[in-house]
């Protein structure tokens, strides 16, 4: 019997309990596989926490990210046979040994790049690629703020916004997480527990502001961020790690100069297959080409997934993190 990490309701890390789970035999266009690396993400918490609904109800496997080798393939799937290494950014399932998932949700890992690499980086990666490359296209010479610099998204899209030739702001909660980030393509990092960072992003820039802002902390940052912005900026409001953002009126917009908002998610960005390819392939490329590093900084056991989401929640964590089952 293979083991996963299941829910039955929401809570604390205690729910997280590791359970016998039978991930059952591939249909039509599905494959199954045996996990080799999971990646943990902030998404994860939000799953258990009750934050998102669980998709598909309870008990519910939690975990949106993994690397792993094919065992078989069901009917009419094509390109993918047995001992084939892939990896994937989905929404639950992967806090798991093994798992039956859609064949054209998964994508080949090229030569060059590890199992634990591929298990830690395809969600945090493809999220970078997109707010980066999409959402607002940063190109060389814009300045961009990023908060919870140091975190698992965060350590990938510094490198990446400074190969694309961006001004790249960051912030973060203590000295060891600022020099982390500095380490990771960040140019300025602000301590936020110290320092009054919209005061701090004005020095920088000179009063000019930011072009945008990537604001994954939520209710701690907010109305704040919008103050980093120059008028007609765009405010990209992607995650809650302290909390949602409180409903504000659209004139807050108008009042702080004109900006835009945004609220994306990976999920419709690589809803297409084409766009998946895509994404994934570039971040293969910044991988492969070493513009961006990725390094493994926690690992943990796939049975100890609640030690491992309380110390993401609790902020002891930096950059990626993966769970071996
Ligand atoms: N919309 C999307 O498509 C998408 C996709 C992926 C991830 N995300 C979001 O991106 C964010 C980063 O995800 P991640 O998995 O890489 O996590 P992470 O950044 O490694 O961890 C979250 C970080 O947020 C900061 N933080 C600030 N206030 C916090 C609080 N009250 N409690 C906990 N942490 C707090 C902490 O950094 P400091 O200690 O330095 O403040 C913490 O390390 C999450 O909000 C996630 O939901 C969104």
């Amino acid at each position: 019997m293979s083991k996963a990490i299941r829910i039955h309701a929401h809570g604390g890390p205690e729910v997280l309990t590791y359970e016998d789970s039978d991930p059952g035999q591939p249909g039509a266009g599905q494959i199954l596989i045996r996990h080799t690396a999971i990646g943990l993400n902030f998404i994860d918490v939000y799953h258990r926490s009750g934050l998102y609904p669980p998709p598909g109800g309870f008990p519910l496997i939690p975990g949106g990210e993994a690397a792993g080798v094919v065992l078989a393939v069901g009917a009419g799937v094509g390109g993918l046979q047995p001992g084939h290494r892939i990896a994937y950014a989905v929404n639950v399932g992967a806090y798991s040994e093994k798992r039956v998932i859609a064949a054209d949700r998964v994508v080949k890992v090229p030569d060059g790049i590890s199992d634990e690499q591929a298990g830690a980086m395809m969600l945090k990666g493809m999220t970078a690629e997109y707010l980066l490359r999409r959402t607002h296209k940063v190109k060389a010479g814009d300045t961009i703020l990023y908060h919870a610099a140091a975190g698992g998204v965060g350590l990938i899209l510094g490198q990446w916004a400074k190969h694309l030739g961006a001004t790249v702001i960051g912030t973060a909660s203590s000295v060891d997480k600022v020099e982390l980030a500095k380490a990771h393509g960040f140019d300025h990092v602000i301590n936020y527990k110290e320092q009054d960072f919209v005061a701090g992003v004005a020095a920088i820039t000179g009063g000019k502001k930011c072009d945008v802002v990537y604001d994954s902390v939520g209710n701690d940052t907010f109305p704040a961020s919008l103050d980093c912005l120059r008028p007609l900026g765009m405010f990209v409001s992607f995650g809650q790690s302290s909390g949602p953002i409180p409903p504000f009126s659209m004139s807050l917009l108008a009042q702080k100069g004109s900006l835009y908002a945004t609220r994306p998610t990976l999920f419709v960005y690589n809803a297409k297959r084409e766009d998946l390819v895509a994404s994934a392939q570039a971040l293969f490329d910044v991988v492969l080409s070493g513009a961006v590093e990725i390094k493994i900084n926690q690992r943990y056991a796939l049975k100890d997934a609640a030690q491992a989401q309380s110390d993401l929640e609790g902020r002891k964590t930096t950059g990626t993190t993966i769970l071996i089952p």
